[in-house]
C-alpha cells in the first residue's frame, strides 16, 4: 500500500505536535514538527543577538544555518519528546521550548525569504512520502499534494489551557490569563501575516477537538488516513 503525506495545520495549542506524534506512531509514519525549525533558527538569531525584523541578514543567516529533526530514543519518547532537533551540530530539543523562543519564531516566521529557505528544507525532507508534517502552512504551501490535510481546530479559552498546563509542569508560573493573552497575540500574528498565513486549505478536513482528547483525535486521523490508503492504491 503506497504511504501518504498527512499534512497537518492549525493554531497554537490546538493539539498538533501529541496528534500527529500519535498519527506518524500508530501508522509507522515519520514525523516533523516545522515549527521546531522556526523555533531553532529564532534561537539563533536571539544567540547572536540580531534583531528580529532584519530581513536580508536573517535570510542569509536560514541560508547558512542546518537545522534537522530525528526521531526521540525510547527514553526521549517517553519523557514526551516528539522530535530531537540539531542547530548545526548542537541539539536544542529543550533549548526551544520557551516562551521567548515562540515569541521569536512567530517573528521570524513572518519572513517571506526565510520561510522560503525553510520550506524548501521541509520539503525535501518530507519528500518520500510516508510522512506526518505539522505546522501552519503545510497543507496549503509545503505540501499542496498532500494525499490527507487536516486542520485542528479548538476554541481559544481551550488552547490557552492546555498551554498553561504545559507551562505548569515545566514549573513556569504565568497565569491563565497572561497564557491566554499570548495565545491571542500569537493566532493573530500567525493568521494575519502577509506570507503564508495560517488558514484552512480548501481540501483539509477540519478537526475541531475541543471536546477531545489528543488520543481521539489522532484515532480519526487514522481512519481517515486507512480510508485515503486504500483509494490512491
Ligand atoms: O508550532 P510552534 O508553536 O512550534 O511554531 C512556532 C512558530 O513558528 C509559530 O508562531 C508559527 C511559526 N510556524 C510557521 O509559521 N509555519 C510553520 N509551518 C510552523 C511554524
Amino acid at each position: 500500500m503506497r504511504k501518504l503525506t498527512i499534512a497537518i495545520d492549525g493554531p497554537a495549542g490546538s493539539g498538533k505536535s501529541t496528534v500527529a506524534r500519535q498519527v506518524a506512531g500508530l501508522l509507522g509514519y515519520l514525523y516533523l514538527d516545522s515549527g521546531a525549525m522556526y523555533r531553532a533558527l529564532a534561537l539563533k538569531a536571539l544567540d547572536c543577538g540580531m534583531a528580529l525584523d532584519g530581513e536580508s541578514a536573517l535570510a542569509t543567516l536560514a541560508r547558512e544555518t542546518h537545522i534537522e529533526l530525528k526521531p526521540p530514543s525510547p527514553e526521549q519518547a517517553a519523557a514526551g519528546v516528539k522530535n530531537r532537533v540539531f542547530l548545526d551540530v548542537r541539539e536544542v530539543t529543550s533549548e526551544i521550548r520557551t516562551e521567548r523562543v515562540a515569541e521569536a519564531a512567530s517573528r521570524i516566521a513572518a519572513i517571506a525569504a526565510v520561510r522560503q529557505v525553510l520550506v524548501a528544507e521541509q520539503q525535501r525532507a518530507g519528500a518520500g512520502g510516508g510522512v506526518v508534517m505539522e505546522g501552519r502552512d503545510i497543507g496549503t504551501v509545503v505540501f499542496p499534494r498532500a494525499e490527507l490535510k487536516i486542520f485542528l481546530e479548538a476554541s481559544p479559552e481551550i488552547r490557552a489551557e492546555r498551554r498553561w498546563k504545559e507551562h505548569q509542569e515545566k514549573g513556569e508560573s504565568f497565569t491563565l490569563a497572561q497564557v491566554v493573552e499570548e495565545v491571542r497575540e500569537r493566532d493573530r500574528r500567525d493568521r494575519e501575516r502577509q506570507v503564508s498565513p495560517l488558514v484552512r486549505a480548501a481540501d483539509a478536513v477540519l478537526v475541531d477537538n475541543s471536546a477531545m482528547d489528543a488520543e481521539e483525535t489522532a484515532r480519526l486521523i487514522v481512519l481517515l488516513a486507512r480510508e485515503r490508503e486504500k483509494e490512491i492504491v
